[in-house]
């Protein structure tokens, strides 16, 4: 029960990395409050958490919408009575280049991708601080490390995820507040499909090149939920500002 106690906010956790996350977090003792878009699928996860008995909330809501953030934080403080763990996963994937990708697409990815975890610290960080402290961690990507093809919106997107995250663990660590980046590399899940679709490949093409990587295969959100119960646990309690990569070696 490496969370016992903790009251935690998954963004994105209807599906994917944040289900498995939001799984994980209840499995170790957590109360968790599933945020996503989608509605039914993250009541899903949330009755999923309960039925084992768990403690869980679903709440819909836009995580690039300020309005929507203070609600989600609000809800949970009402509901569980305070925030100790903050994992700001949820993240969408253009595959175009500068020259063809619109304005608006370059401003979606940006807002689900960067404001997102800017609008939840902004509000999120107060809470935490009259806690006495909490864990926040960031869903980057190997493409904050590293550029890719046809990704250029993400890879921004991302690298100022790894970025901002060292810059809000130097301003809130006096605070208790330790802030962690994950960096995932080619996991098993929703966006991998919807990359293939963008890039009109075949999924089984797609697939199969994503297991090009020193352990020879695509990772499971399972094993990057793994890593982020670590660094939300009082397991990592002097890691702070530091960018954990989970990729097979994909980057190595
Ligand atoms: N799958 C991979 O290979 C991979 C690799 C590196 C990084 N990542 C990152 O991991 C995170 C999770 O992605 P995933 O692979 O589980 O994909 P996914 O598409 O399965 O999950 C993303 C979730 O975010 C939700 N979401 C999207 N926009 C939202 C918004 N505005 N407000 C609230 N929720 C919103 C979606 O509804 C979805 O449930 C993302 O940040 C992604 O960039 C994924």
């Amino acid at each position: 029960m490496q969370l016992k106690n903790k009251k935690a906010i998954v963004t994105g956790g209807a599906g994917g990395i944040g289900r498995a996350t939001a799984l994980a977090f209840a499995a170790e003792g957590a109360s968790v409050a599933v945020v996503d878009l989608q509605a039914e699928a993250g009541e899903k996860v949330a009755a999923e958490i309960r039925a084992a008995g768990g403690e869980a909330v679903a709440i819909t809501a836009d995580v690039s919408n300020e309005a929507d953030v203070k609600r989600v934080i609000d809800t949970v403080v009402a509901e569980f009575g305070s925030v100790n763990v903050v994992f700001n996963n949820a993240g969408i994937i253009k595959r175009k280049t500068a020259t063809e990708i619109e304005v608006d697409e370059w401003d979606l990815v940006f807002g689900v991708n960067v404001r997102s975890i800017f609008l939840m610290c902004k509000h999120v960080v107060p809470v935490m601080t009259a806690a006495g402290g909490g864990a926040i961690v960031n869903t980057g990507s190997g493409w904050g490390l590293k550029g890719g093809g046809r990704a250029l919106s993400y890879c921004a997107s991302k690298g100022a995820v790894v970025n901002m995250t060292r810059a809000l663990a130097i301003d809130h660590g006096p605070a208790g507040i330790r802030v962690n980046s994950v960096n995932p590399g080619d996991v098993n899940t929703g966006m991998l499909r919807e990359e293939a679709r963008q890039l009109a490949q075949s999924t089984d093409s797609f697939l199969a090149e994503s297991a090009d990587r020193p352990l020879q295969r695509m990772g499971e959100p399972e094993e990057v939920a793994a890593a982020v119960v670590w660094l939300a646990s009082d397991a990592a309690s002097y890691v702070t500002g530091s960018a954990l990569v989970v990729d097979g070696g994909g980057i190595a």
